[in-house]
């Protein structure tokens, strides 16, 4: 088997690859990553040495390469994107781009090498914000209101549309909040720990009552691996663990957890369109595939805690960008190149 992982240099996808790799040690990886400001392979550095795995530097606006690369490629696994609200809320030319237009250039090069399963990872912020009752599930109508969720909600219908005009054999999960190792410290939970370790005060948006859906990335990981095996072509998987809180409990266990009082919150001011509440019912998956969560959010998020202690070095080279600044030196802008 071969597979093209694409944003596999991001927190979602090199927890993947190391999964994949650990799991399938005959299955050949090719991590295709931009290396953006999240994308980071030290990520990755235990596995880099791995005889099945290879990392080409590329765009997915790409499609020259991405063609080159995709010769002989049995499943894409599309994680790259950008990914944060606050940023696409800044600005969203990237996120248009290489969204919207990166994962259309992606299914092309999937089809034109008849590639055997495409999977698109996307996101439960596709169908809007809940009220206090409800939940999102496979059917659930979409309604993005960030910029980020409209660009993925665009991606989702592209790729669907590839499958019903083209046949390409596509499948989609809508995944809740992940959190877990490596994951880039601008998101709520690494930013809020990483701001103790460091003795700062944690900035909760709004009133702190918005409600997410958490997941641990490993629990992702293996149904988007059981989606990939059994999963059924042309369908859509939602995830996530049942693990609701409001920005508030999440903050106040990690404060618990990490030996700090409330004095430590900061309320600032919210976040534009802020989506009131997610919660999604992966009943699907759980049924079809039978896929559960295996992580609960207290032992997940002490296990976070605790990565984020062990390995300043890596976020604090992470925030300062020198990463960025020794990819820029050892690639330029060349793309391409095989490590
Ligand atoms: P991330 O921001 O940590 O990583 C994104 C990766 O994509 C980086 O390695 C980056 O270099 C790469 N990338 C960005 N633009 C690229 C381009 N033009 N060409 C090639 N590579 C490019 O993201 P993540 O949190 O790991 O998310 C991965 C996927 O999962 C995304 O599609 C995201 O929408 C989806 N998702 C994330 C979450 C979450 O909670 N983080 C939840 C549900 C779904
Ligand atoms: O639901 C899945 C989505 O989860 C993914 O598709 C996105 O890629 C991922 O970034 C995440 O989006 P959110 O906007 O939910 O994640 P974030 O960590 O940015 O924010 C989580 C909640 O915490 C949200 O209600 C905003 C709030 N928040 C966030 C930050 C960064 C704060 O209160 N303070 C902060 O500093």
């Amino acid at each position: 088997m071969k597979m093209l992982v694409t944003g596999g240099a991001g927190f979602i996808g090199s927890n993947f690859i190391r999964y994949i790799l650990t799991k399938y040690p005959s299955y050949a990886v090719i991590n295709y990553d931009k290396l953006t400001y999240a994308g980071n392979l030290e990520n990755l550095r235990d596995i880099e040495n791995h005889p099945n795995y290879s990392f080409v530097k590329g765009d997915i606006l790409n499609t020259e390469l991405l063609n080159h690369v995709m010769k002989g490629v049995d499943v894409v696994v599309h994680f790259a994107a950008e990914t944060h609200v606050d940023r696409s809320i800044m600005g969203a030319d990237a996120f248009v781009q290489t969204n919207v237009i990166g994962t259309f250039s992606v299914m092309e090069a999937a089809r034109q090498n008849n590639v055997k399963r495409f999977h698109h990872i996307s996101t439960d912020e596709v169908f809007g914000s809940l009220g206090a009752e409800g939940h999102f599930h496979e059917e659930t109508p979409y309604d993005p209101r960030s910029p980020y969720s409209a660009s993925k909600a665009a991606s989702d219908h592209l790729v669907r549309a590839y499958y019903h005009t083209h046949g390409l054999p596509i499948t989609i999960s809508n995944c809740a909040n992940n959190y877990g190792p490596n994951m880039f410290p601008e998101k709520l939970i690494p930013l809020f720990v990483t701001n103790l370790i460091e003795g700062k005060k944690v900035p909760l948006y709004g009133d702190g009552l918005n409600i997410r859906d958490w997941i641990h990335v490993e629990d992702h990981n293996r149904a988007v691996d059981m989606i990939i095996h059994a999963g059924k072509v042309g369908q859509t998987y939602c995830l996530g663990a049942m693990e609701e809180k409001t920005n508030r409990e999440i903050t106040d266990l990690i404060l618990q957890k990490m030996g700090f009082g409330e004095e430590m919150i900061e309320y600032v001011e919210d976040r534009k369109g802020h989506d009131r509440r997610y919660a999604i019912r992966p009943y699907k998956a759980m049924v079809e595939l039978g896929w559960k969560p295996q992580i609960t959010f207290d032992q997940g998020i002490e296990q976070t805690i605790n990565w984020y202690r062990d390995n300043p070095e890596w976020w604090k080279r992470v925030r300062s960008g020198e990463y960025q600044d020794y990819y820029k030196k050892q690639y330029g802008e060349k793309q391409g190149m095989t490590i």
